[in-house]
């Protein structure tokens, strides 16, 4: 079946939603998310939204802390946009009917918290579930919009292209979609389609992340022949719970930010030996200097210590995380919670320009999936819910300029084409290549890397990557499938933009090429040729 609209968006986290809810004034706009509509990293957000809305804070010092921790690589116009355009962003989130926490000594105000890298307290928050909250709000507002539709468990498989005569990708139409109760595959011809489908966690054994960070917008956009930058800078979160059945669980930077202290098992401190911010220093410094305490002791974590403040306050500022904690045993008014790095957050992603264009015509990007330049080397903390609201906003902006205009492309589409099809018997294959795809890049392109390590993740790659082509056109495509492939691809780039810059900068440390160097002061970029 074809089915035609103005807007394809892939993904309902902040930066699809948001989106959504503009679009909706211009045309039809169409959104397929592959699990239930709320489910996404937005969801699990906790610390919250960097904006500078304190009058004691400046656009000026949000612009340093984000350069200083994007280590040489952020674009400085783009850092100086975004931060300045947050304060409106902000603003149009509470009319959308999101509620921020607001300050208990000046109700008028909000309550800011401060996160590593930040020199002054601007995150605004709802307590330790900023996500949940965004996601509510924009749901509802959506649910409000005649012209938005919404399709669950609708896994976008490969954007559809229009090529010139010499086979070059010139325009995007659309995504062959698959309905996953139904098991069908739809073709979605849009006039605009928008890749909003976050981040990448999953390519890695421990994550923060849900299971729908497969990295897809990347993976299709990389096959569609688009510019992908800077897939090197992975960001490991240095606080998860270190507990057999958490599952990675977050505890915010933001229990830093009030005071919590990184300390060895021994009960001393550590990290006045790397950073003068010490426990609140960016969180490359504070991931990398956990791996080597973890590694000098041979202790699989660390603990941080936030028994300073009373019950009621952390039951209050961060019920998420209490509850949680004491889920598993822990009850963090008197117990220092034990902690380890896990796979956060991906800097890099398809490329765009200001407006989160793609290299490929009526294709944007926006939000986790898409590299704009704001992070550079290092993601400032809460820097990427405001980048996805910028960056969607921006989308529209020059998506108004020619909508009237732009006719929906008449050009016949292929419906999908499924091979010679037959159901798998051998499942297996899917599980063991996913695993083994998780478990080398969490052994061999970690926080520490060489060449070595890459050489041998780069080897096993190549051969999932050889099985899954196979097993890809000779069995009927599942969801499992589609992820297994797009979580490949995506490690494949990772480790191809790894070995391209010999030099340590940021989040990406090789023991090789320790210094950082003038000469790498610029973006990775790969294309498919
Ligand atoms: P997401 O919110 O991840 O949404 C992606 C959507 O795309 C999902 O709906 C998904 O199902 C869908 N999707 C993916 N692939 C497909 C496909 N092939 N077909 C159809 N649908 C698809 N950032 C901050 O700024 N502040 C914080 O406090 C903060 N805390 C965080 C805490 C945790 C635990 C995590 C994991 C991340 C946190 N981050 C935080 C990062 C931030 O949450 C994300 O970068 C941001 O939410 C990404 O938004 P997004 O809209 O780009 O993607
Ligand atoms: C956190 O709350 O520590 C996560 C913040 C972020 O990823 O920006």
């Amino acid at each position: 079946m074809e089915l035609k609209t103005d807007f394809l968006i892939i993904g309902s986290g902040i930066a699809g939603l948001s989106l959504a809810i503009k679009a909706s004034t211009l045309g039809s706009v169409t959104i397929v998310t592959k699990k239930e509509k709320s489910e996404s990293n937005t969801n699990y957000a906790q610390g919250g939204i960097a904006a500078v809305t304190d009058k004691t804070d400046s656009f000026e010092e949000h612009i340093n802390d984000t350069l200083i921790c994007g280590a040489g690589l952020c674009h400085k116009d783009v850092v100086e946009f975004v931060v300045k355009e947050a304060p409106p962003r902000i603003q149009e989130l509470v009319e959308w009917g999101v509620e921020f926490t607001k300050s208990e000594t000046l109700p008028q105000s909000y309550d800011l918290g401060q996160e590593g890298g930040h020199h002054h307290r601007r995150i605004l928050h709802a307590k330790d579930l900023t996500g949940r909250e965004i996601e509510r709000a924009l749901h509802e507002k959506v649910a409000q919009l005649k012209n938005v539709q919404i399709y669950e468990n609708h896994i976008a498989i490969d954007l559809i292209l229009q090529k010139d005569a010499t086979g070059s990708t010139v325009n995007c139409l659309g995504a062959y979609v698959l309905d996953i109760d139904e098991d069908t595959v739809h073709t979605y011809r849009a006039k605009y389609t928008i890749l909003s489908t976050g981040g990448a966690g999953k390519v890695y054994l421990i994550t923060t992340n849900p299971d729908i960070a497969t990295g897809d917008g990347v993976a299709m956009a990389y096959r569609a022949g688009a510019k992908i930058a800077n897939m090197e800078f992975i960001q490991f979160h240095p606080t998860c719970l270190f507990h057999p059945d958490a599952k990675a669980f977050l505890i915010s930077e933001a229990v830093r930010g009030e005071g919590g202290i990184l300390k060895l098992k021994s009960g001393a401190t550590f990290m006045e030996k790397y950073h003068a911010m010490k426990s609140l220093a960016p969180r490359d410094i504070v991931a990398k200097a956990i791996d080597t305490e973890i590694k000098q002791s041979g202790d699989e974590f660390v603990l941080l210590d936030i028994t300073h403040h009373n019950r009621d306050f952390l039951k209050n500022r961060f019920p998420n995380i209490y509850e949680k904690c004491l889920e598993f045993g822990i009850d963090i008014a008197v117990d220092p919670i034990p902690i380890a790095p896990a796979a956060h957050y991906i800097c890099g992603g398809v490329a765009v320009d200001h407006w989160g264009k793609t290299s490929i015509d009526n294709l944007f990007a926006c939000g986790e999936v898409s590299c704009t330049g704001l992070h550079g080397a290092n993601r400032l903390a809460s820097n990427s819910l405001l980048e996805a609201l910028v960056y969607s906003h921006r989308a529209f902006n020059k998506i108004v300029k020619s909508f009237r205009q732009t006719e929906l492309n008449a050009i016949p589409i292929p419906p999908w084409d499924p091979g010679g099809a037959v159901e798998s018997d051998d499942s297996i294959v899917v599980t063991n290549n996913w695993d083994e795809i998780r478990r080398s890049m969490w052994n061999y392109v970690g926080i520490v890397r060489s060449d070595k390590r890459l050489e041998r993740a780069e080897r096993r790659i190549n051969l999932i990557q050889k099985e899954i082509k196979e097993y890809y056109w000779n069995y009927r495509i599942t969801k499992d499938l589609i992820e297994l492939r797009n979580i490949t691809t995506v490690a494949k780039l990772i480790v191809q933009s790894c070995r391209l810059r010999k030099e340590s900068r940021g989040l990406h440390y090789t023991i090789d090429y320790p210094e950082t160097r003038k000469e790498f002061e610029k973006d990775t970029i790969i294309f498919k040729e």
